[in-house]
């Protein structure tokens, strides 16, 4: 044990000196403007930001759907959100819109079939330890006649999009291989695309 903590402090510090070697690694960035905005961090100024960002004021059903930002991403938020949060145990107001039996009503995009499958292998033990009961590779899905308790907190994925401006120049390309992926979902039909 001892070893392997000395063994791996020399490693850090054999990977830290070799990341000094770079010139701009060693000019020190104070911790009061470790942020993109030009002002200091610490400091309670209201005006940081110039305005506060703004979200969709726009009621569901007058929104329109923000593109992916890649194939298969959680969707963005389109509408406005003021009240639907927290959601809790007894409250998630998101499910009456878009619950599948919901949306012919609410016009909204159902929630897709991989919310209702449970994608995690059961657990079996071995010599008193836990291991994955599935095979090297194997895709473990399970269709579950309810929405998958790992789905019930919307906002951990979904969130809405402020409309803000970020001094950062984004270099990600996105990519879709056909036009319906940018704005709709296909990933329980995919989910094993590339393990087999
Ligand atoms: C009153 C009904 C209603 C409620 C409540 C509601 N939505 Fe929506 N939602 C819609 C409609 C309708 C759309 C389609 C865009 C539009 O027409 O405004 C939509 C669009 C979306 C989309 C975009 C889907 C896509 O394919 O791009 C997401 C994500 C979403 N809602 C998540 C949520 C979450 C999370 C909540 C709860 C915090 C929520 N919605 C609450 C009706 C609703
Ligand atoms: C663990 C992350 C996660 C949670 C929690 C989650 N989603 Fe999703 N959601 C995704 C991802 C990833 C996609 C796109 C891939 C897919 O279809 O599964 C998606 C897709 C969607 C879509 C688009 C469906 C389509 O046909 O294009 C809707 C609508 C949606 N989710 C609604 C919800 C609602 C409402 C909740 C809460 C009840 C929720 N999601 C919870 C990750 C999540």
């Amino acid at each position: 044990m001892i070893k392997k903590i000395i063994f791996t402090g020399i490693i850090s510090v054999i990977l830290l000196s070799s990341c000094g070697t770079d010139d701009k690694s060693n000019q020190l960035i104070s911790d009061s403007t470790l942020g993109f905005i030009k002002s200091d961090v610490q400091k309670d100024d209201e005006n940081l930001l110039g305005k506060m960002p703004q979200y969709s004021n726009k009621a569901p059903g007058t929104a329109t759907k923000i593109e992916r930002s890649f194939e298969n991403a959680p969707p963005m938020i389109p509408h406005m959100t003021v009240g639907f949060f927290p959601i809790t145990k007894n409250n998630n107001i998101c499910l009456s819109c878009h619950m599948p039996d919901k949306v012919s009503v609410s016009g909204a995009v159902a929630i897709p079939e991989s919310h209702f499958t449970d994608y995690r292998p059961k657990l079996k033990e071995v010599d008193g330890k836990y291991e994955v009961d599935a095979e090297e590779g194997e895709v473990f899905s399970k269709k579950l006649n309810k929405l998958s308790p790992t789905r019930y907190n919307c906002s951990q994925c979904h969130v809405p999009q402020a409309n803000v401006t970020v001094d950062i120049k984004n270099n990600f390309e996105r990519v879709f291989r056909n036009n319906a992926s940018k704005t709709s979902s296909d990933l329980d039909k995919n989910m094993d695309e590339g393990v087999k």
